[in-house]
């Protein structure tokens, strides 16, 4: 038996203009995004924009409903129109960030479970790794290079290749 050990890469700043231009840039319209979510019964407005490889920027926000499970986070909703519209290009990177009500959320808001998976499943599908930022209303900013930082040991379609 061996004893192994993964080690996560990220950075963290809280002066957006020290990321690329490109993407503070995209973290502002996913602030802009996170405005026109749908989220009456959290109140948690999420927003997520992703920029592909021809340079055209998608977004997306959470969609809630009153079956609580039926809704959608910000970054599937993102991910599944960009799929849907332009399903030949690359997602180069997604940046995420929310708009509340109340007292400003301080803490950067990672993506769920559930739509880690769902990078996951892009990455492997285009081959090609997708840069991830997130940030909270204030504060810090976290920037990871592929999801294999939020999410390692990914299963994936070659987990399915049993045959
Ligand atoms: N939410 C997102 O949109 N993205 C995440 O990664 C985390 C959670 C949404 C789902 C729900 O509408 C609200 O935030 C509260 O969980």
């Amino acid at each position: 038996m061996i004893k192994k050990e993964l080690t996560i890469r990220y950075i963290e700043t809280d002066q957006a203009d020290e990321l690329e231009p490109s993407e503070s840039a995209l973290l502002v319209q996913a602030k802009e995004a996170a405005k026109r979510a749908y989220a009456p019964y959290s109140g948690f407005r999420v927003g997520a924009a992703l920029r592909l490889g021809n340079g055209q920027v998608i977004t997306g926000n959470n969609q809630e409903n009153a079956a609580y499970p039926s809704g959608l986070c910000a970054e599937r909703v993102a991910i599944f129109a960009a799929s849907a519209m332009h399903p030949g290009e690359v997602i180069e990177s997604i940046a995420i960030t929310i708009d509340t009500d109340g007292q400003k959320v301080i803490d950067p808001v990672p993506p769920c479970g559930a739509c880690r998976q769902v990078i996951a499943e892009y990455e492997n599908k285009q081959q090609k790794k997708i840069r991830i930022t997130f940030a909270g209303e204030t504060g810090r900013i976290i920037q990871v290079e592929g999801i294999e930082s939020l999410l390692p040991m990914t299963f994936n379609s070659h987990n399915l290749q049993h045959r």
